[in-house]
């Protein structure tokens, strides 16, 4: 899909071509003279319209206007939520028409700029998306321009950019979390890595068995050893910054199929663990964002792909494997594989000497019970970087909330048999796994985001969202702006990025 930018007047779009006309109302609306304002006058004086964000009035052929169809969308107070909301119930309402042009207008609004820009674009792409890999006979994406209409290009054209960028990383996250997991193995998602090699300031390199044996990340490979897939490390690097420059680490969980292993998982809805990988589609869709925004600073991203099968050679309930760090874990239920893999990439993270790490993961059920879908879990032993993290997230649309990490939760992990467990009790259970991932990553300032509630919808529109591509996102960019590190416990030291 194509999205341009153009300042119109009134007059203009009227005037303008297209097979939708969205006009976005908030707040008061001025008596304009032309056709789209009286229409708006009318519609809101005789009550058959409100400006309430997601309320619509449709027309077809109106006089006075050269569009095929014309949609008042209330935005109600014309914050970025709003438009999100106006944006969404609109293209929803076109989808089942032959729109191919649409001329999204947001001339209206009393103060139209980059949030409302971004936000607009952002909406328009994801009701949009579509996902038709795996069908014989894929549905045609019909639309395919849209032109956003604003009255000061000055104001929006930045949020514009990061929206088209935004939209294009969005997409990758949610292709890739939606394909099945014989569509999407760790050999796939290395190669859809490796594509991402080609665009601009990224390298990757894709480490296999005999690597990851070499650096003894024993706990990643007792995941992977019940799967005749062969797991993949992958190293994707976007520089941006200057050499010496410490990088921001992105850590996703690749688990490309969780069945449980051993501890294995109940049958109904076990189809949706295909997403498992959705910290991952992460990590890759911001990649693709980076590409396109070309920020100046660095990040590294790993990605510890596998699957974790029931099989004669999986390993079992009771087995004690030592991970990269040295720390032995009794891998006390097969199901907990999560932050077996991570475990190891944070101890990798550590010879990246970076400025800040952050993990993604479709990690707990019981994220999914603590906050629903809307907020991801966010946990950090650095207050500097969790308040970054929970600025991006309200900045983006794309929330998480803080949640704690007292020692205490950390009790139930202890055991006789191994340094550490890898389950505690089913209390706190979003919590004791990041207790768990936190005795990895004492060297950085990091942070953990429990995805396993927001990466995925359930029901109707079952499917990938793309979150927290918009959150980790703003993060990055918010790390240029600040020029700082989000803690002051390492200074970057030339070389400091000298590959593994
Ligand atoms: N991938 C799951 C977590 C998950 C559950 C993601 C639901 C998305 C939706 C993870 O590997 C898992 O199985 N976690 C267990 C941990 C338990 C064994 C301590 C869980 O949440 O039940
Ligand atoms: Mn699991
Ligand atoms: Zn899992």
């Amino acid at each position: 899909m194509d999205f341009e930018l153009k300042t119109l007047t009134p007059a203009r779009i009227c005037a303008e071509k297209c097979d939708a006309l969205i006009v976005l109302v908030a707040g008061e609306t001025g008596a304009g003279t032309d056709a789209v304002s009286k229409m708006v006058t009318l519609a809101l004086k005789a009550g058959d319209f409100e400006n309430k964000a997601g309320k619509l009035l449709s027309a077809y052929r109106p006089e006075g206007m050269a569009a095929t169809r014309v949609l008042l969308a209330g935005a109600g107070d014309g914050s970025a939520k709003s438009i999100r909301t106006a944006v969404h119930a609109a293209m929803v309402a076109l989808k089942n028409t032959n729109a191919r042009r649409v001329l999204l207008s947001l001339c209206a609004l009393p103060q139209a700029g980059q949030e409302t820009a971004r936000a607009a674009v952002l909406a328009c792409a994801d009701a949009a998306y579509l996902y038709s890999t795996t069908k014989s006979k894929p549905a045609e994406q019909k639309l395919k321009q849209v032109l956003v209409a604003v009255s000061s290009l000055a104001a929006s054209r930045a949020g514009f950019d990061k929206g088209v960028g935004l939209a294009k990383g969005l997409a990758l996250a949610k292709e890739w979390a939606n394909r099945p997991a014989n569509h999407a193995t760790p050999t796939m998602l290395a190669q859809a890595a490796k594509d991402l090699g080609k665009l601009p300031g990224i390298k990757v390199e894709v480490l296999g068995p005999k690597e990851v044996a070499k650096l003894g990340m024993g706990s990643f490979m007792a995941v992977a050893q019940g799967s005749e897939e062969p797991l993949r490390f992958i190293v994707l690097r976007y520089d941006g910054g200057a050499k010496a420059e410490a990088p921001v680490v992105l850590i996703g969980k690749g688990i490309t199929f969780d069945t449980g292993g051993i501890s294995i998982k109940p049958a109904a809805e076990m189809d949706e663990m295909k997403y498992d990988m959705g910290g991952a589609a992460s990590v890759l869709g911001t990649f693709r964002a980076l590409a396109e925004l070309q920020p100046a600073l660095n990040v590294v991203g790993l990605i510890p792909a596998c699957e974790n099968m029931p099989d004669g050679r999986a390993v079992k309930p009771g087995d004690v494997v030592t991970s990269m760090s040295g720390q032995t874990i009794e891998i006390l239920n097969t199901d907990a594989e999560g932050r077996l893999v991570l475990c190891d990439a944070l101890t990798y993270a550590e010879r990246l000497k970076p400025r800040a790490v952050v993990d993604i993961a479709t990690l707990t059920g019981a994220c999914v019970i603590a906050l629903g879908g809307v907020r991801s879990g966010m946990f950090s032993s650095d207050e500097a970087l969790a308040l970054a993290l929970g600025a991006a997230g309200d900045s983006s649309l794309d929330l998480c909330w803080r949640m704690p990490l007292d020692d205490e939760y950390a009790d139930g992990l202890k055991t006789h048999f191994a340094d550490v467990a890898n389950v505690a009790g089913r209390a706190g259970g979003a919590i004791t796994a990041a207790k768990f991932l936190q005795r990895f990553a004492g060297k950085f300032p990091w942070a953990h985001l429990d995805i396993a509630g927001t990466a995925w919808k359930s029901g109707a529109a079952k499917g990938a969202t793309g979150r927290p591509v918009p959150l980790l996102v703003d993060f990055l960019l918010s790390q240029v702006q600040s020029g700082r590190a989000p803690a002051k416990t390492r200074t970057p030291k030339a070389g400091a990025r000298s590959r593994a």
